[in-house]
């Protein structure tokens, strides 16, 4: 699938995490120190929004019960055998781009 524009840079500082609902998909994108990943965004514990969660780090933390994902793997942090898509994602300009077919 091609890339699409689904935010902008100065919307999203280092340390920082962004929801993009794309139709019924939803996929959480981090600013980890100026670089970006893309990680499917519902959580599978209880299908909690983990754009809407909080970034330490590279662990990007669910804010319905705290399940914790690396952003740049997509592994959980207590169990990596539980593992969101990862997507690809990159910038042009201010925009935010992301390709929303999951990385093989
Ligand atoms: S829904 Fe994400 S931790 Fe429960």
């Amino acid at each position: 699938m091609a890339f699409v524009k689904v935010g902008a840079l100065s919307a999203l500082p280092p340390g920082s995490v962004m929801e993009v609902i794309l139709g019924d998909d939803s996929y959480a994108i981090c600013n980890l120190s100026g670089e970006l990943h893309a990680l499917w965004g519902i959580c599978p514990h209880a299908g909690g929004p983990i754009g809407q969660g909080t970034l330490q780090d590279n662990i990007v933390t669910c804010p319905w019960h705290e399940w914790a994902y690396d952003c740049r793997t997509g592994e959980n942090d207590f169990d990596p055998a539980v593992k969101l898509d990862t997507f690809a994602v990159k910038v042009e300009g201010d925009d935010i781009l992301l390709d929303p077919a999951p990385r093989a």
